[in-house]
């Protein structure tokens, strides 16, 4: 037995993201010749164990990883029953067998034998790729069976103080109105160091995202709704715990499987992040329906959200998932930068823009409401309005049928 590599991986496939330990074991010679430069940085959980292919598979090493690639001679007894063991001795692993050419027999007997996939052999990173994507979100699609999910969508900042938070929670009020399955909206404030949601809506209780992800027990529309606090609108704050919590704690099984808990029973769900991007995070990002940066019209705040978008292409988070909001936009006639201007940077869509209004939209939440519970006429109010209704005729309530 070698050493182990622990890599990154997260991946969409068709709108369902894909994040787990994908373990390798294959014999030395071919693990050693794995091309990590083509995508090293964009798979988290890979470890890769190198061992003969007669060596028996370690059930331990197994049992931790959600998909296992192993090498198989077909021509070799022992070969064949080492994979005969592991199934018997984990039946729900998803096998991907590597070999160096496959015929259509070949491949028909090996998935008799139990196995979801075959990758060749030398490895070839993009196909190793493709291929533990497909398989795991098969396996979850098959596990969600006709669940429906609402729409999950993430805002992120592209410089500190952009207004994500601002925007998330008036959006999650202005997605109420599109709410047809009278479940309601809920945000999540995944900003666990810092998080303001609670407070700006004054959504007082003593429940955290916190409870939800040390948890052990089952994720249940009880549990869930228990942390929830009800915010005006009809908003459900999945609040930031008190204390300071370790990002690094958070465990990101755990919370992909938090969030599509919440998104079975909310109309809509919104996410706040963190300003600091860990696996985690990306992963949230990953499952996201879109993923929603708000940006200034400033050569800085461009600058940061050029620089995010990199770092979520790395990860497979690409075109039109992104989409641009433009706040503190302001209507003037000169302006050194417009919105076309961010669209053409950034190269992603513009969802719609937010006007200053200033001190209106801080106002209202020194005292833990909507902008529109103290100004009918608020321009930021109508300006998310409509960013809202845009999201909502792309992405029906509770998620298509
Ligand atoms: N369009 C706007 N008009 C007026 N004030 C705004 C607008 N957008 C945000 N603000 C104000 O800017 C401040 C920062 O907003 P907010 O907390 O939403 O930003 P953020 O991007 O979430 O910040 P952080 O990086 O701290 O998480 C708040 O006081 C808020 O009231
Ligand atoms: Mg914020």
């Amino acid at each position: 037995m070698g050493t182990q590599e622990y890599m990154q991986f997260s991946r969409k496939e068709s709108g369902v993201l894909v994040c787990a330990n994908v373990l390798i074991v294959a014999s030395p010679h071919h693990a050693d010749a794995i091309d990590w430069s083509e995508g090293s940085d964009a798979l988290p959980g890979l470890m890769v164990l190198p061992c003969e292919n007669t060596a028996s598979v370690p059930v331990e090493a197994a049992a931790a990883a959600s998909l296992i690639v192993l090498e198989i001679d077909p021509h070799n007894r022992r070969s064949m029953e080492r994979l005969g063991e592991l199934k018997r001795a984990l039946p729900e692993l998803p096998v991907v067998a590597a070999l160096p050419d496959a015929s259509v027999a070949l491949v028909r007997m090996l998935v008799r034998e139990g196995v979801d996939d075959v990758v060749s052999l030398p490895f070839k990173f993009e196909e190793l790729l493709e291929t533990a994507a497909d398989v795991l979100a098969q396996k979850r699609s098959k596990r969600h069976g006709d669940i429906r999910l609402a729409p999950l969508f993430a805002v992120v900042r592209s410089i500190g103080g952009c207004g994500a938070t601002s925007i998330a929670t008036h959006l999650a009020g202005a997605l109420g109105e599109h709410d047809t399955t009278g479940r309601g909206v809920a945000i999540v404030d995944l900003d666990l160091q810092f998080g303001a949601v609670a407070g700006y809506l004054a959504a007082e209780g003593r429940g955290s995202i916190a409870d939800l992800l040390v948890e052990q027990e089952r994720l249940d529309e009880e549990l869930i709704r228990s942390v929830a606090r009800d915010a005006a609108d009809n908003v459900h704050v999945f609040a930031a715990p008190d204390a300071i919590m370790p990002l690094e704690s958070v465990d990101t099984d755990r919370l992909l499987r938090l969030l599509d808990a919440i998104r079975q029973q909310y109309a809509y769900v919104i996410l706040d992040l963190p300003a600091n991007w860990t696996n985690w995070s990306l992963s949230a990002l990953t499952a996201a329906s879109s993923v929603l940066m708000v940006v200034e019209l400033s050569v800085a705040s461009l600058r940061q959200a050029r620089r995010r978008l990199d770092l979520f292409s790395s990860v497979g988070i690409v075109g039109n998932e992104v989409q641009l909001i433009v706040n503190r936009a302001e209507r003037r006639l000169f302006k050194t930068i417009d919105v076309g201007d961010a669209t053409e940077t950034l190269g992603r869509p513009v969802v719609g823009s937010v006007t200053l209004e200033d001190p209106l939209v801080s106002t209202a939440q020194d005292q833990g409401l909507m902008v529109h519970q103290i100004s009918r006429k608020s321009r930021f109010q109508s300006d998310v309005r409509t960013i809202a209704q845009a999201l909502a005729a792309r992405f029906p309530a509770g998620g298509p049928a």
